[in-house]
């Protein structure tokens, strides 16, 4: 798939200082990912004239967003009253209210207009009798200001990632976006005046190393899941685009804010749908309880998943655990019609065959809250355009640097994402991304000049990493890590854990000098990609454990014991953090957007959070 032919520019290759060749292209747009949000941006972009690259680490169809399952949000309306107003409500309520409203009243304005874009590209959506698209309640979408449960997921099956993704790739090969297949983005291209200029990437299939320079770079490299032991994320998710973004010197957003999704399979991790308590799937505890309904009496199961997720820590902690070692949760379908199963929930019915031995039409399924989600990432604007806080501004825009999807934090999740808000953040600001991109890059105009020696650097930990040999294999520095992000900065905090996994995170990160790296091969090398992935990962656990150690409340995700309130008089602010190569850490923080984008709405100013 990885052409490269028709997109070299001049015949000899430059060589770099440490002998590596790079193969030299010039795009006015390079896309860094290929899930929703990557391929949504490329193509939008290439429909708008613009010479567009995308460089995916994996098959286009195997990005994460595949994995998707429940639904994509939009108040159409289909199954009952609904308004992109509650909708709104409703994420900055999910939110625990440190989402940017201005953002949040974009993206659900846009939803309508970008699902019916979406069914238009022919995303075989599940339908209603009447033939309109099927949409199902899911956490926290409500009706009213909270009224009622709105049922507002638009799902395909159970499969609508996988839906959405094949859909948009489609539309990419359409309109001519030119891809770059296993190809490992390296590190960001920076000139002197701060601005994003190009990157680096080694081609996992040859070994070469290829340079694009670009007036524009869209980092769309998803989550980082895989810094925790157990994750819904794909062995791929580990955050590469924001450890790039942190080494280029620019702050990380809110990385305190990591998703448990409730109902990961107990010991293997994979998603079982909230789309199953959206049907009317429930969960109980070793004494057959409903417990949900002592916590959120309205909501009940359908909570926000934070509030879920902490419910059953609770039950766990108390010994209402169950299992042989009282360590987890039953969730139920046992009592819905097989029909319903059969239509709608297909793909869990056998994930749950496969991972858990479980026939979901007689017995329940096994489940433990579990990673799931990144609301923190590379500080944006509504625009996608990449900020950071300079001179005192802290919406100062990097030029030629824009973030979507999970790779970003817009915020549109702020402390804590509602189910289904995530598809629609990738197609919503992947759409962004290319009307920003005509706006601000013209075909015609020269390129920002590359600065001297660019690639080098990236060259260089590339070629250290490959030399490396310690005595620690990077399996082991992997599950030290994640081993800690696991005890130390889970569904519950106290200052004493986390001070501590700040100190045992920052010894994993003082033992990257001794790691082992056997196979210096360049050619699907994966002892070399798993080092750098793992080197990528070990940044962001850093960042995320300092941010939460530093944050003394507890807001959405963030759930700290010994701070159990939330403080908006103090915290209402995202936390953004800089890692430099020498391991220290620096926290600042930026005002909440307390704003809205029209008259349509007022801002909604904060209050308890019950459900
Ligand atoms: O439960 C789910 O289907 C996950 C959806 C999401 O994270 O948005």
């Amino acid at each position: 798939m990885a052409d490269t032919a028709n997109t070299q520019t001049g015949t000899a290759p430059h060589i770099t200082g440490n002998a590596y060749p790079f193969v030299d292209h010039v795009y006015d747009v390079v896309v860094v990912g290929a899930g929703g949000a990557g391929l949504r941006a490329a193509f939008g972009m290439a429909e708008k004239g613009l010479k567009t690259a995308c460089i995916s680490k994996v098959y286009p169809t195997r990005s994460h967003t595949v994995a998707a399952q429940g639904g994509i949000s939009a108040s159409l309306g289909n199954m009952g009253p609904d308004d992109w107003r509650w909708h709104m409500y409703d994420t900055i309520k999910g939110s625990d209210w440190l989402g940017d409203q201005d953002a949040i009243e974009y993206m659900v304005r846009e939803a309508v207009p970008a699902i019916v874009e979406l069914e238009h590209y022919g995303v075989p959506f599940s339908r209603t009798e009447e033939g309109k698209i099927y949409q199902r309640p899911f956490g926290g979408m409500t009706t009213e200001y909270g009224k009622g449960i709105a049922q507002r997921t638009c799902a395909a099956a159970d499969r609508t990632g996988h839906a959405i993704l094949h859909t948009l790739y489609q539309q990419a090969l359409k309109h001519r976006a030119e891809f770059f297949v296993e190809y490992f983005a390296l590190d960001l291209i920076m000139d002197d005046d701060g601005a994003c200029v190009g990157v680096i990437a080694w081609n996992l299939d040859d070994g070469k190393m290829h340079r694009f320079h670009a007036k524009l770079v869209v980092l769309a490299t998803g989550g980082y899941g895989r810094v925790f032991f157990s994750a819904t994320s794909a062995h791929t998710c580990t955050g590469d685009g924001n450890a790039m973004a942190l080494r280029a010197g620019l702050p990380l957003q809110d990385m305190e804010f990591i998703q448990f999704h409730p109902t990961g399979i107990y010991g293997a991790g994979c998603l079982i749908t909230e789309g199953v308590r959206g049907e009317g799937g429930y969960l109980t505890n070793s004494e057959g309880e409903r417990f949900m309904e002592r916590y959120a009496p309205s909501a009940k199961d359908l909570a926000s998943r934070d509030v879920v997720s902490r419910a059953m820590t609770m039950e766990i902690r108390d010994g209402r655990g169950v299992g042989p070692n009282k360590d987890h949760i039953h969730l139920h379908i046992e009592h819905l019609d097989p029909k319903i199963i059969h239509e709608r929930l297909p793909g869990i019915s056998e994930t749950a065959r496969i991972f858990a031995g479980v026939d979901v039409t007689r017995e329940p399924i096994p489940v433990l809250p579990t990673c799931h989600y990144n609301m923190g990432g590379v500080p944006t604007n509504f625009r996608t355009e990449v900020v950071t806080k300079k001179d005192g501004n802290p919406d100062s825009v990097v030029p030629g640097l824009m973030a979507i999807g999970e790779a970003a934090c817009v915020s549109v999740h702020g402390a804590n994402r509602l189910g289904s808000n995530s598809l629609l953040d990738l197609v919503v600001f992947g759409r962004s991304a290319a009307i920003r991109a005509a706006e601000i890059v013209k075909p015609g105009e020269a390129h920002r000049n590359l600065p001297k020696n660019a690639g080098d650097m990236a060259i260089a930990r590339l070629d250290k990493l490959r030399n490396a040999k310690g005595d620690i294999p990077t399996s082991k520095l992997r599950l030290d890590m994640q081993k800690i992000m696991q005890n130390d900065c889970a569904v519950y905090r106290t200052g004493k854990t986390l001070s501590e996994g700040v100190a045992k995170i920052n010894d994993v990160w003082n033992q990257r000098d001794r790691v082992k790296v056997e196979d210096r091969s360049l050619i699907w090398n994966s002892d070399l990609a798993e080092t750098l992935e793992l080197d990528n990962l070990m940044y962001q656990a850093k960042v995320s454990i300092e941010s939460a150690a530093n944050r003394e409340e507890s807001r959405g995700a963030h759930a700290r014991e010994d701070f159990p309130d939330r403080n908006d008089e103090t915290w209402m602010k995202h936390s953004i953090a800089w890692l430099g190569e020498d391991g220290k850490t620096k926290i600042d923080y930026r005002p909440v957007h307390m704003t809205t984008l029209t008259n349509d709405v007022q801002v909604f100013p904060p209050k308890a959070r019950v459900y």
